[in-house]
């Protein structure tokens, strides 16, 4: 009587497959194996919604009103890694006080997503491909098999090709969790996708913190040219920072201003008249490096030990960079 038995619908985002003819090709890779329990791998840069596509799959699939239960490989110590994983027996090691079941023992009849699969340790490489193949494994300091009914989906922006030519990822492996890939893009190269996420955000942050704020069309000109190397993410932040912030819509344009193919050239002509040569050279290469520097400190999430692996200097080099040039963590990041 007056029960509600509408299925329960994955709240996803209204513009994710339909914005871009590869997001739509995604989505028809994943409507024809909904009704498989084929293992998906997905690649794409941080911030592109490798997430956001992992949860369709999972509730585009039988296992939809099952648990999805995301467990990021890179998050987690390595050493606890396996316990989290599979579980544990109690006195299996130290401090394993009782019997603690696993993630994939969590996501009997489900899905589990293996988040940054490329972090993940050789001999824990190993164990999941035997999970893979027989549909069994046993928690830590345990015998007794136990069986899995959990369809997993791995996701990664690393290069696992890399990976697996330096000996850091067993190609059986890579080629078990490959049944299906899906690519998902960078921002850049859907562009096209911009204007209805960024109204979707706006709505979205209006709403949160209840404001009123539009933006200018200076700034969706911006917004639509930018290179978005954080992709989704970075764009979120950006118009939630616009939303909340009084001084957000500017300090987009002066930051976005500098990103802009043949600005510098442009940029404050009466100073640069008197200016030699050289010092023009200097002040472009200053510009070039903090404009790197912006980039992958923003793609990397101001996480200054991998910015100074990706950008091949020492730590100390890249404190010193930052000071320099004036940048600043985003300590105001609303998350
Ligand atoms: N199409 C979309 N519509 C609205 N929001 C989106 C869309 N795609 C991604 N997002 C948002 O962008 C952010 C990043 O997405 P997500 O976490 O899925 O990226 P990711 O590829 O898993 O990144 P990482 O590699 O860093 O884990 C999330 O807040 C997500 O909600
Ligand atoms: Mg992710």
């Amino acid at each position: 009587m007056g029960i509600d038995v509408t299925e329960p619908k994955p709240t996803l985002e209204p513009s994710l497959f339909d914005g871009h003819p590869r997001m739509r090709a995604i989505r028809s890779i994943i409507e024809s194996i909904a009704d498989t329990d084929t293992t998906v791998l997905i690649r794409g840069e941080s911030g592109v919604g490798k997430d956001l596509v992992a949860r369709a799959v999972h509730f585009a699939s039988a296992r939809g009103k099952g648990p999805f239960v995301k467990v990021n490989c890179a998050a987690i110590p390595q050493e606890l890694l396996e316990s989290e994983l599979f579980g544990h027996e109690k006195g299996s090691f130290t401090g394993a006080h009782r019997r603690k079941p696993g993630q994939f023992e969590f996501a009997n009849q489900g899905t589990i997503y293996l988040d940054e699969i490329g972090e993940l340790p050789l001999a824990l490489q190993a164990k999941l491909l035997h999970v893979l193949q027989d549909f069994q494994f046993s928690r830590v300091g345990g015998h007794a098999p136990i069986d899995v009914d959990a369809r997993v989906i791995a996701a990664t922006n690393r290069r696992l090709e890399e990976a697996m030519a330096r000996g850091e990822f067993r190609e059986d492996l890579y080629y078990r969790l490959n049944v299906v890939e899906i690519q998902v893009p960078p921002l850049r190269e859907r562009r096209e996708e911009i204007p209805a996420l960024t109204a979707w955000f706006l709505n979205k942050f209006n709403a949160q913190y209840g404001r009123r704020k539009t933006l200018s069309p200076e700034t969706l000109t911006l917004l639509a040219e930018h290179p978005w190397s954080g992709n989704i993410r970075e764009l979120e932040n950006m118009i939630r920072r616009m939303v909340v912030l009084a001084d957000g819509e500017r300090d987009f344009e002066a930051q976005a201003a500098r990103f802009r193919p043949g600005r510098a050239a442009v940029a404050q002509p009466r100073q640069s008249v008197s200016e030699s040569l050289r010092e023009i050279a200097r002040r472009g290469a200053r510009e070039a490096e903090r404009h790197a520097l912006a980039e992958v400190l923003e793609r990397v999430r101001w996480n200054r030990a991998e910015a100074s692996r990706i950008l091949k200097v020492s730590y100390k080099t890249l404190l010193n960079k930052i000071a320099e040039c004036e940048l600043t963590a985003p300590a105001r990041r609303l998350s």
